[in-house]
């Protein structure tokens, strides 16, 4: 394990509402005026040892983590806003717990950002570079040089905050295979490769770990994980485990625990930020959709209960509605039975009145954290460990590899990692 020590460069792309809720609250923790509330990395204690020997230590006691105070912020993004005006828009934080950080925020300009407006058609932006897939993947490529350069930081990390691209299904003949790939993006094939994509080969290339937070199909190919694979660097996505996704991974393992059958499970919200306008245009819908229906399945298998879980009717949907903002209302209607059967169904109501920025800002510090201590680590690839924070996580699907999605069983796993790599026996004992 290669120490914490010097700059590390955090490279958001994306400076919308979760970008500068996580930056704002992490320079305002930094400084004593606010809690890292929701943040494992920061405040959960893991057990190490066992019986006698056994001891609860903060996760930094066991391996060692970078220090927010060392952290320092960049961004890319498609308007010129820095990241306290973009902050003030938001409206997710209040600006007494803004202003203290101003000179900070205001410090953080975006750089050009890769797009494609056929990908994110309700975003029209200036800030945005020309040219070919491979081009964009140079001038990023630059960009991060640079950044590492400027900010004399020792390591980086890239994570993807930005809008969800529209919904491109798994090519074979282009995202299977590292050369094809780069073949397609030197080939200007646009319709096979997203905007995402070019940043998540641009941060590869440079050896630094990349996060995807958006469902967006990106690195969950592969091509990526091979080319991960040959520069040793590790990757971790998509979509970051917030709100309604969350209930979900907790709520059906109880099910599946205590055998209670479930008939159909209708998960509805209503956000009015500009995630909530992007998800209105119905082709950057589906790809949330896949990522929030992929969820019930792998808990709830119709292979070993068939006659509890064989017909599930599992529906998903998103409505943009301006006056609630950041503030999202999610509502769940789980039609569930048991003793007899369906004859005496029983329902679960569950109504959420998130935060979704504030949801998701302490997930964006954790695999940032997380993402460059597995890179210290000398970890590459797909970092299943992080499935956690997840909602769609990563396997290996070639290899015939299931996700694992009980928020209870990705613990213990991110736990044992924790133990790993601190060189602790890792365990299932009970806490
Ligand atoms: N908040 C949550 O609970 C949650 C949970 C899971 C996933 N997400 C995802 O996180 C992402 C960010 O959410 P948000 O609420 O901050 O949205 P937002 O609209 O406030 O911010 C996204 C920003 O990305 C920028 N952008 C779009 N395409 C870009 C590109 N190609 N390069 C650089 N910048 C680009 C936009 O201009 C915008 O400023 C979304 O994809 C959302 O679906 C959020």
């Amino acid at each position: 394990m290669k120490p914490a020590t010097g700059k590390l460069g955090v490279l958001c792309v994306g400076l919308g509402a979760v970008t500068t809720t996580f930056i704002t609250g992490t320079l305002m923790y930094r400084k004593g005026l606010g809690i890292p509330g929701g943040s494992i990395t920061q405040m959960a204690k893991i057990r190490v040892g066992r019986g006698e020997k056994k001891a609860y230590k903060k996760i930094g006691e066991i391996v060692p983590l970078a220090d927010v105070n060392d952290m320092v912020f960049g961004a890319w993004d498609i308007f010129t806003d820095s990241a306290y005006e973009s902050a003030i828009n938001a409206e997710v934080l209040k600006t007494k717990d803004i202003d203290p950080v101003r000179d900070e925020l205001k410090a953080i300009v975006p750089m050009k950002a890769a797009f494609d407006p056929d990908y994110v058609s309700r975003l029209h932006g200036e800030n945005v570079k020309s040219g070919t897939r491979w081009e964009l993947v140079e001038a990023l490529r630059e960009d991060i040089r640079r950044f590492v350069k400027e900010n004399g930081c020792e390591r980086a990390v890239v994570i993807w905050a930005a809008s969800t691209e529209k919904y491109i299904p798994y090519d074979e003949q282009v995202h299977k295979h590292l050369a094809d790939l780069e073949a397609a993006m030197k080939a200007d094939d646009r319709e096979h490769v997203s905007p995402s994509m070019c940043y998540a080969y641009a941060a590869i290339a440079e050896g630094v770990p990349f996060v995807m937070g958006a469902p967006n199909l990106c690195l969950d190919i592969p091509a990526m994980w091979e080319f991960a694979e040959k520069q040793q660097v590790p990757i971790a996505g998509k979509d970051f485990k917030t709100g309604q996704t969350l209930m979900k991974t907790v709520l059906a393992p109880m099910l599946r625990t205590r055998c209670l059958g479930l008939a159909g499970w209708f998960s509805t919200n209503i956000l009015g930020n500009r995630d909530g306008e992007v998800l209105d245009a119905p082709e950057n819908f589906k790809t949330k959709e896949v990522s929030k229906l992929s969820v019930i399945n792998t808990i709830l298998r119709k292979e070993d209960q068939p006659d509890l879980y064989s017909d599930i009717y599992h529906k998903v949907r998103i409505n943009y509605y301006p006056p609630r903002g950041d503030a999202k209302e999610g509502w769940d209607n789980l039609d569930i039975f048991g003793w007899m059967g369906q004859d005496y169904g029983m329902q679960i109501k569950v109504d959420f009145l998130c935060r979704d920025s504030i949801l998701a800002a302490p997930l964006m510090l954790d695999l940032v954290i997380c993402a460059d201590l597995a890179a210290r680590a000398g970890r590459s690839g797909i970092q299943t460990w992080l499935s956690f924070y997840l909602k769609s996580p990563m396997h290996d699907y070639e290899k015939g590899i299931e996700p694992v999605h009980d928020l209870f069983q990705q613990y213990v796993i991110f736990k044992n990692a924790i133990r790993e790599m601190g060189g602790v026996e890792p365990d299932e004992e009970l806490d």
